[in-house]
């Protein structure tokens, strides 16, 4: 609660005009507002009304940069210096089937780069690396600090909940943005996502920015945006920052749904799975390994000879899990077939997404409960062949009363045109898009 004796140092009512008209915000009202905010002396409306100015009016990189380190100073910071080994992180923007965490930490940490990945749960469309993970009977999401340096020196990969004490200016800012219409705003997604990574204290940060329409950015002129800006905010503060842009016009791999993305990992980590989850997590890992300094390795050997899936386990194991447990299934399936023979030219990520989070496989507020065998199944993808009558979708849910709405989300996506679309011919599909600030991977043109 507020301190009402104390006397601040700034108006909130100023901070804000100056920025519904225009100008551009002080480092001191910077780091007042969200110190003050933070304390409860700002209230949520008036922080409101500045996040609406912001989205409106922008912010410069300067203001940026004061933003997220005012957020950060809000709480703690982790330090691996003692662990001995170089670290390296990954953080999504979000997607639909994006489970590539799950094989991609065990898979870095092979090659001696320890993963701290501290990750969240899903809201909404896109899922949540925690709420997969808890498909797996056994296995924890929270973790105290010295368990996850306990694991990152015995094992090399850690995947838990973020604990409260990272940029807490976050968690309350993110709340108040969620239900204000004010998510969208790039200066408030850079600086919310890359507060946390760098109060984290990895050394190495590759950010995997979704591009189309199962992501926030839907374009990727905004998403080069963001990324460049998170680029620059990691890297002027010490972190070896990267950036991938990747296609998310169509899900991810054949599988959207907790525990149904869990056994897609477990697929891959066995030297199968779908190519374009394979190629994502090569793409990824190899761009995470050379921040460290790895550069001479091959990360799909370790996909193929079975260190991966030894990483994986131990990293399961020591998180209580049972990764021998087959994943539950779900009672009710429907499946969607093609009307007509030709190729898969669309599967758009939203509809699938939101048809998924309609089965059950997502929760509508923080909070809500969630079931582990609920999503979507793909039998075809863009650029497969199918002739009528053929399995392109298979829905699950626990729940059979949600299987109504689910098929309506396949239906009613794309403004009313469908999430499936077959054609003649499809359009060629590119996972990575682009490249910023990478050492890997050359852009691709
Ligand atoms: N993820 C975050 O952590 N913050 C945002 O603002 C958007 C996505």
């Amino acid at each position: 609660m507020s301190d009402s004796t104390k006397t601040e140092a700034h108006d909130a009512v100023d901070v804000i005009r100056t920025k519904r008209d225009g100008g551009v915000l002080s480092d001191p009202q910077i780091d007042w507002v969200i110190d003050a905010y933070t304390r409860g002396v700002v209230a949520d409306e008036q922080m409101s009304s500045l996040a609406m100015a912001i989205l409106q009016r922008g912010m410069t990189r300067e203001e940026i940069a004061r933003w997220t380190h005012a957020m950060i100073n809000t709480g703690e910071r982790l330090d691996f210096s003692g662990l001995g080994m170089p670290t390296a992180d990954k953080h999504s923007t979000g997607g639909v089937g994006d489970k590539i965490t799950l094989p991609l930490a065990p898979l870095v940490a092979v090659y001696g780069v320890a993963v701290p990945q501290l990750s969240g749960r899903g809201l909404g469309h896109t899922g949540g690396t925690l709420d997969k993970l808890e498909s797996i009977p056994g296995w924890q999401a929270s973790m105290s600090n010295e368990q996850m340096m306990d694991q990152l020196r015995d094992v090399g990969a850690v995947i838990c909940a973020a604990g409260s004490g990272l940029a807490p200016a976050d968690k309350k800012l993110y709340a108040l943005r969620d239900v204000t219409g004010t998510v969208e705003a790039i200066p408030l997604i850079a600086s919310s996502i890359m507060s946390k990574k760098i109060a984290e204290g990895t050394g190495v940060l590759v950010l995997d920015v979704k591009v189309g329409s199962g992501a926030f950015m839907k374009d990727i002129d905004m998403a080069r945006e963001l990324a460049d800006t998170m680029v620059k905010l990691g890297t002027d503060a010490g972190v070896k920052t990267s950036a991938l842009l990747t296609d998310m016009s169509t899900p991810l791999g054949l599988a959207i749904g907790n525990g149904l993305e869990v056994t897609e990992s477990v697929e891959v980590l066995a030297g199968g799975g779908p190519a374009d989850v394979v190629e994502l997590t090569v793409a990824l890992a190899r761009e995470m390994l050379a921040g460290a300094g790895v550069t001479d390795v091959d990360p799909a050997e370790a996909l193929q000879d079975g260190r991966a899936m030894d990483a994986w386990r131990r990293m399961i194991e020591a998180q209580g899990g049972d990764a021998d447990a087959p994943m539950p299934e779900a009672p009710h399936q429907h499946q969607v077939l093609a009307e007509r023979d030709g190729v898969v030219s669309r599967l758009d990520a939203l509809g699938t997404g939101v048809a998924a989070w309609r089965l059950g496989a997502g929760r509508a507020r923080q909070g809500d409960p969630i079931q582990a065998s609920a999503g979507v199944t793909v039998h075809r993808t863009v650029g497969d062949t199918v002739r009528k009558g053929e399995p392109i979708l298979t829905l699950h849910t626990e729940t059979e009363g949600r299987m109504p709405r689910g098929l309506e989300a396949i239906a009613e996506a794309c403004d009313g045109a469908g999430a499936i679309e077959i054609a003649d011919s499809a359009p060629e599909r590119r996972i990575v898009m682009e490249t910023l600030g990478t050492t890997s991977v050359g852009t691709v043109s």
